[in-house]
């Protein structure tokens, strides 16, 4: 096995009961429970589904990461756990028992950011040193622009978005085209049956600095439904995503050339997006900026995440967590360690 601290990550901040364990920078398991089905037929996350299917799966989400690593509890030198930001009744199973590990194992606990969380998981890609980076942040609950430095003890957030998330557009669009919920996915899949030219859609806040608006984009594919119909659905679908990728890859290449950094980290569900990851690869090569975007499965949320901002925090000395911290469901950036 390789070297570095053995961390086991918790992750129950929504839908996903996730436990990912890793040695240092490798990961060794990737377990994830989802009761998105659960959900589906209310179109978004109800939070009590939510935290009742974490109960239910928490014990053996943890019994198949330990398996699938070969390793016991008693192995374990530390536990990591989201415990913001997110949905405070699902959050408290994930903490609850995490803390219940730490107390029974006599081993300290990392209650940690859960959007930290997304950007180290890049640490995982053990071919690429950990350098400073701009992180572009795109999941259901933020969009956000960062400047990288040290992940572990804190980051320079540039801008964000000043209305909607990147991954709430999505889901938002979705339900206006009646597609299946998780939005994101339906609209990636639709996409590559139209055409992104079809419809010019309006780029929100392009001229302006790190920040993002979706509203204007979300009003205008409204009004375009409304006005005509019988339009392809899958053209809107298409035309819509590359509006978002166009203006979220503009702004991060942007903040890359400005801040003179040459490698650019996406993460967060959105960055699972095929047209994003297409696209990030496309440009970044031209401007000979290094694209780090995790495999798919660990830009959604999963507890390998948690498990890698633990391990780095635990490797650059940052004090573990006091036992009986609290949730949040608002978290900044800069904090990605709970005191
Ligand atoms: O990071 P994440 O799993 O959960 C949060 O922390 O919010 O992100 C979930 C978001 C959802 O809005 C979902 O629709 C979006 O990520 N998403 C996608 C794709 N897969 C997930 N958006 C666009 N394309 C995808 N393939
Ligand atoms: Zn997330």
């Amino acid at each position: 096995m390789s070297s570095g601290p053995l961390v086991l990550g918790i992750e129950t901040s929504c839908d996903e009961t996730a436990v990912g364990i890793v040695c240092g920078r490798t990961l060794l398991a990737n377990v994830i429970s989802s009761s998105v089905e659960e959900h589906a037929r209310f179109g978004g996350v109800v939070p009590e589904i939510a935290s009742r299917a974490h109960l239910e799966a928490m014990p053996s989400v943890i019994e198949q990461a330990l398996f699938e690593s070969n390793v016991t509890l008693k192995d374990i030198d530390a536990i990591g756990v989201t415990a913001g930001p997110g949905l405070i009744g699902a959050l408290l199973v994930g903490t609850s028992a995490a803390q219940g590990l730490a107390l029974a194992l006599n081993k300290p606990v990392y209650g940690v950011n859960h959007l930290s969380a997304h950007l180290a998981v890049d640490a995982l890609d053990e071919s690429t040193s950990l350098k400073p980076a701009i992180g572009l942040l795109v999941s259901g609950g933020h969009s956000s622009i960062i400047q990288i430095t040290d992940m572990a003890r804190g980051v320079e957030v540039l801008g964000q978005t000043i209305d909607d998330a990147a991954g709430e557009a999505f889901d938002k669009i979705a339900r206006l085209l009646e597609l299946d919920f998780p939005g994101g996915p339906s609209i990636d899949r639709l996409a590559r049956e139209g055409d992104a030219r079809a419809i010019e859609f309006p780029r929100g806040l392009q001229d302006s600095d790190y920040n993002f608006s979706f509203s204007g984009l979300k009003t205008a594919v409204s009004r375009y439904l409304h006005q005509t119909p019988h339009s392809i659905r899958a053209d809107i679908a298409a035309s819509f995503q590359e509006a978002v990728v166009d203006v979220l890859l503009t702004k991060a290449l942007r903040a890359c050339i400005e801040r003179g950094i040459d490698s650019l980290i996406i993460a967060g569900g959105v960055a699972a997006n095929s047209r994003l990851r297409t696209e990030a690869a496309e440009r970044c090569e031209i401007a000979g900026i290094e694209l780090r975007i995790p495999p798919s499965a660990l830009c959604t949320d999963n507890g390998a995440m948690v498990a890698a901002i633990t391990s780095l925090a635990l490797s650059a000395g940052v004090a573990p967590t006091h036992l009986g911290f609290a949730t949040l469901s608002t978290a900044p950036l800069d904090h990605p360690v709970w005191a």
